[in-house]
């Protein structure tokens, strides 16, 4: 199985990490569109036609499985991916709504999304929590979170004061989902500033759902991984040494 992920710029080496962890791929073919992010902040029709694009891009490669390892793609351009791809075509979102359903069947409990302007302007996770008959919900954009990661910030004051900028009015949280594929290097820090909330996380909601619908449980040894970006591919890669680690083989 060859896996095409997706995402605006680095976010998601997230998703290849977990993707990777759990062995389901013999090949990864990761890109990333360094160029053009961030997408949290652009409209509806730009972030079609950037997907659209990036659909093209891995017309090259024959992949079996295009995962978009972006929320904000998953939120405005999957359905239209559906269209185009005559393969299958998995977003984050739908997988992270199961995942926490899976850990969480009371309907009361306060659920916290945090994500780009565009994916919470969205309001997809809102709309599939409601529909699934959680009560509680409350959508943030927080979007400096983005760069804070980019800049490999991942402690400190400056992550603690944006935290309490954008957090200061919320409490009591039980569930947040982490809705943007840069967050989980943050996640330990998110989860307790509300003092050990769960996160959803995209890549472990997708591996999870990955495994149920589409077969993906062949434990493979080995898996190569091959970096593209649309601009400063050295950059992705060295960020993606440094997330990656061992994960990666030669
Ligand atoms: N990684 C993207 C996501 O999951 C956010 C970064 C961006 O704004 O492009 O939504």
């Amino acid at each position: 199985m060859r896996v095409g992920v997706f995402d605006s710029g680095v976010g998601g080496l997230t998703v290849v990490k977990s993707l990777l962890e759990h062995k389901l791929f013999k090949e990864i073919i990761y890109y990333g569109d360094t160029a053009r992010v961030p997408y949290g902040v652009k409209d509806k029709n730009t972030i079609i036609r950037y997907a659209v694009e990036a659909l093209e891009f891995f017309k090259n490669f024959e992949i079996d499985i295009f995962v978009i390892a972006c929320n904000t793609v998953s939120a405005y351009a999957l359905d239209r991916l559906v269209q185009e791809a005559d393969i299958p075509v998995v977003g984050v979102i739908n997988p992270g709504v199961i995942a926490l359903k899976n850990s969480f069947i009371k309907k009361d409990i306060n659920i916290l999304v945090i994500g780009t302007k565009a994916t919470i302007r969205s309001g997809s996770y809102e709309t599939q929590l409601k529909s699934d008959g959680y009560t509680n919900i409350i959508s943030i954009q927080t979007g400096l979170f983005v760069p804070i990661v980019e800049e490999g910030i991942f402690d400190g004051e400056v992550l603690d004061s944006t935290m309490r900028y954008y957090f200061k009015d919320i409490n009591n949280i039980d569930a947040i989902i982490l809705g943007c594929t840069h967050f989980p290097l943050i996640e330990k820090k998110i989860s307790e500033y509300f003092g050990g909330a769960k996160c959803i996380h995209s890549g472990d909601a997708i591996v999870e759902y990955l495994q149920k619908n589409y077969n993906c449980d062949k434990n493979f040894d080995k898996t190569s991984v091959q970096f593209f970006a649309s601009d400063n591919p050295d950059g992705l890669k060295s960020v993606a040494k440094e997330w990656l680690g061992d994960l990666l083989h030669e």
